[in-house]
């Protein structure tokens, strides 16, 4: 991507500010390069005119970034805490997995068991799970199967390339050999499903948890306290 592109690109993610700015002007973090939290800069962009087919959204707050199952790993982190959640609504009996000073965060929101992975591999032990939602991937898919129930899926959110060819190598083949196992990869689909995410937010059966609030300016801190692997839920954005 050239620089022009990553600018422009980046000029059209970032929303109109607290309309202290001049006209047409918005304040925006931006960037010129790939690399850590210092390469990006708050800085005043043209404001985006939407053209007769776009649609202009102002934001007031963004998050920073790095479903029956029974098993989750990453429970304690951005997509996990999410998850937690959901699974226990849909009334499923939830094992969190995650580093042990996020275990009681994890607890708190309504995982009936926990393991830190720091001590003890969930691949490891004779339980079997109904489902497992996979957001770190960090073990091989024949371990992840021996620790899947016989009609059981597992359903990966995040991991490194090579675990995502893995697993759908290894669907593939259960696939062909008819199990009644299955592997896959979950995938975002944006607006799938809002009305119904609407109401378990609406009755308080799913919350946010949010690690901390960071205004606009201090886009790097909050990207920073990301990669130190110590926020609990989702860390936001301020606009
Ligand atoms: N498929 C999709 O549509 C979709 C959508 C959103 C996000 N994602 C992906 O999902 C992944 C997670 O995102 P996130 O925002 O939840 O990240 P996050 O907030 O960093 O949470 C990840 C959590 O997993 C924990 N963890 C690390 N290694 C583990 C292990 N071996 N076993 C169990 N837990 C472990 C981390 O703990 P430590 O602090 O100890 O590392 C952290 O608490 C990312 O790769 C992201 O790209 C995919």
């Amino acid at each position: 991507m050239d620089t022009q592109h990553e600018r422009t690109a980046a000029q059209r993610l970032h929303q109109p500010a607290d309309g202290e700015k001049a006209e047409g002007e918005m304040k925006a973090i931006v960037y010129d390069a790939y690399g850590s939290p210092d390469v990006l800069r708050l800085e005043d962009v043209p404001r985006p005119k939407p053209g007769d087919e776009d649609v202009l959204i102002r934001v007031r707050a963004a998050s920073v970034n790095s479903w029956d199952w029974d098993n989750l790993t990453g429970a304690g982190g951005g997509v996990g805490s999410f998850a937690v959640q959901l699974a226990k609504a849909y009334g499923a009996e939830v094992t969190g997995i995650d580093r042990g000073d996020k275990l009681d965060f994890t607890r708190s929101l309504g995982a009936d068991h926990v393991i830190d992975y720091t001590v003890r591999d969930f691949t490891e032990v004779s339980r079997r799970y109904d489902a497992i939602l996979d957001v770190t991937a960090h073990r091989s898919m024949f371990a992840y199967r021996r620790v899947l129930g016989l009609s059981g899926g597992y359903h990966m959110i995040g991991g490194e390339t090579r675990r995502i060819l893995e697993a759908l190598v290894m669907g593939g083949v259960l696939k062909i050999c008819r199990s009644s196992r299955s592997f896959g990869i979950l995938m975002h689909r944006p607006n799938c499903g809002v009305s119904y995410f609407v109401g378990l937010f609406e009755s308080g059966k799913v919350l946010p948890s949010i690690d901390r609030i960071y205004p606009l300016s201090e886009t790097r801190e909050a990207l920073r306290r990301i990669g130190e692997g110590s926020v609990l839920g989702k860390v936001v954005i301020s606009v």
